[in-house]
């Protein structure tokens, strides 16, 4: 067995909801600029790229080898900039001490001692005065970014911020003021800095909202994963659970992902199941390709209603006569890679299927393929003409949605298939017996019907 005697259940292998720790793959393409700025006193980061590309996941393992503390702060739609605040003191157990009898204790957080803190009179940790006698969670309105980023500061941490994008801008503009008090901070407290991770589009917008900001504000964006950091993740699942992935579901796990590391690992998990894989092997075990289909399919049956809901209202009552125009495109686009096609090569790849499509509307169709109300599931880039999935994860969803549409037809005609050969065969049979029939009870006919002494015909059987 690999890795020692270790038993690995598959779910801590494959890990398509939780950060990957036993199928982490290092990614050198972005490392070294992520530590740079990780490294560098006072530079805050906005760290953005696609849903499901690995944000999260990179910036645990890298915060987790730099840093002795981070601190994280799930954003969600509708919070305020003071919800937001109150989030690391929260998770610190800051508490404001509101009297107090006999000793302070000089120890406040990791290592730093009561009198070097610049804090207003009265901020501590619950822990941290030990004969405080009465210690109460700070009132909202007197939490104040500077508060903040003492307590961060004096406790070695960093501040990450997740899904930046989700909140409002009006927040976000004070986030980035709040921002300039860590920079100025960081004098005293090396490590300390705000992390945004967000939305491709949305994220690195932070930056506008003050030009200052702009030369001390490092972007990383995160890349969709390559082919080869995928099949690394199979890899190392494979060496985890003792097992060995025939290489053509490797590699059909690797293209329907589309770059996004989470697909990859939904699938992997998925076939394992549908292989009966619950945890490490004893015996090396070899997984064919049978059950590939059922894996798809559970994961098209249980990927998020959303992933469905956007391809329904996208292709929405955009079947005209012959042609169910919505289906087609997107068809089409799922054979060229995530970056997109343009017009020319749509239309010929439709054409390849339907080579009576007709050119006129294929315009209009691509525009209102990228309109709110069909969920805005195409982009065009203004710059190449080119039309692509303006999320990866739309791609990766529809390819498997039509690659299981097409097995399953595949399936069906193959039924009717065996029913037409069966007819073919039984047919002939069935005709010869029949003019058996005819030709018997011709003869009865032809035949004198004869009485018999008791009244019964000659012929007839008894
Ligand atoms: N470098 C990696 N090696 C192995 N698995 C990874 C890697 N990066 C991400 N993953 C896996 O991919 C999945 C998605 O990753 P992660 O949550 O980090 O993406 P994200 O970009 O933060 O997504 P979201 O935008 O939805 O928050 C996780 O299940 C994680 O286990
Ligand atoms: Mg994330």
């Amino acid at each position: 067995m690999s890795q020692g005697s270790t038993i690995h259940a598959v779910g801590y292998v494959f890990t398509p909801s939780s950060v990957a720790s036993l199928t982490f793959v290092p990614r050198e393409s972005i490392n070294d600029r992520l530590v740079d700025a990780l490294r560098t006193k006072g530079k805050q980061l906005v760290v953005y790229g696609h849903s499901g590309c690995g944000k999260t996941t990179l910036l645990e393992n890298k915060l987790s080898q730099l840093f002795s503390l981070h601190i994280k702060t799930s954003c969600m739609k509708g919070m305020t900039f003071e919800q937001i605040l109150a989030d690391p003191l929260r998770q610190l157990k800051a508490m404001y001490v509101a009297e107090r009898a006999g000793k302070v204790g000089t120890k406040v957080g990791l290592g730093a001692s009561a009198k070097d803190i610049a804090l207003p009179v009265g901020f501590s940790f619950e822990s941290s005065y030990e004969d405080a006698t009465k210690a109460v969670p700070i009132a909202p309105n007197a939490v104040t970014p500077h508060v903040v980023a003492e307590m961060l500061g004096i406790n070695g941490a960093c501040w990450v911020l997740e899904d930046f994008h989700k909140i409002e801008s009006s927040e976000k503009q004070k986030l980035a003021q709040c921002m300039k008090m860590f920079m100025d901070l960081s004098a005293r407290y090396p490590d300390l800095k705000m992390i945004f991770i967000g939305a491709v589009h949305t994220a690195h917008k932070v930056v506008e909202y003050d030009p200052e900001l702009r030369n001390r504000v490092a972007e990383v964006p995160v890349p969709l994963m390559t082919e080869a950091e995928l099949k690394e993740i199979i890899h190392l699942g494979e060496e985890a659970l003792n097992i060995r992935i025939d290489r053509r579901i490797t590699d059909r796990i690797v293209s329907v992902s589309n770059g996004l590391a989470a697909v990859t690992h939904q699938i992997a998990l998925n076939f394992c199941h549908a292989r009966d894989i619950e945890c490490t092997q004893k015996e090396k075990a070899f997984l064919d390709t049978s059950k590939w289909i059922p894996a798809l399919e559970r994961y098209l049956e249980s990927s998020s209603d959303t992933l469905r809901t956007v391809f329904e209202k996208s292709v929405k009552d955009m079947k005209k006569r012959k042609y169910d125009h919505g289906r087609l495109i997107l068809r089409a686009l799922t054979r060229f890679p995530q970056s997109g096609a343009n017009r020319g090569d749509i239309l010929q790849k439709i054409r390849e299927s339907e080579p009576a499509y007709p050119a006129s509307g294929l315009t209009s169709h691509l525009k209102a393929l990228q309109s709110e109300e069909r969920c805005s599931i195409l982009t065009c880039d203004e710059n190449t003409g080119e039309f692509s999935f303006s999320e990866p994860v739309h791609r990766a969803f529809c390819y498997m949605l039509f690659e299981s549409e097409d097995k399953a037809k595949v399936r069906v005609t193959a039924t009717s298939q065996s029913v037409a050969d069966f007819l073919k065969r039984i047919v002939p049979e069935l005709a010869e017996q029949i003019a058996k029939l005819e030709q018997a009870r011709n003869g009865l006919e032809s035949k004198p019907q004869k009485r018999t002494s008791d009244g019964t015909d000659e012929n007839s059987e008894t």
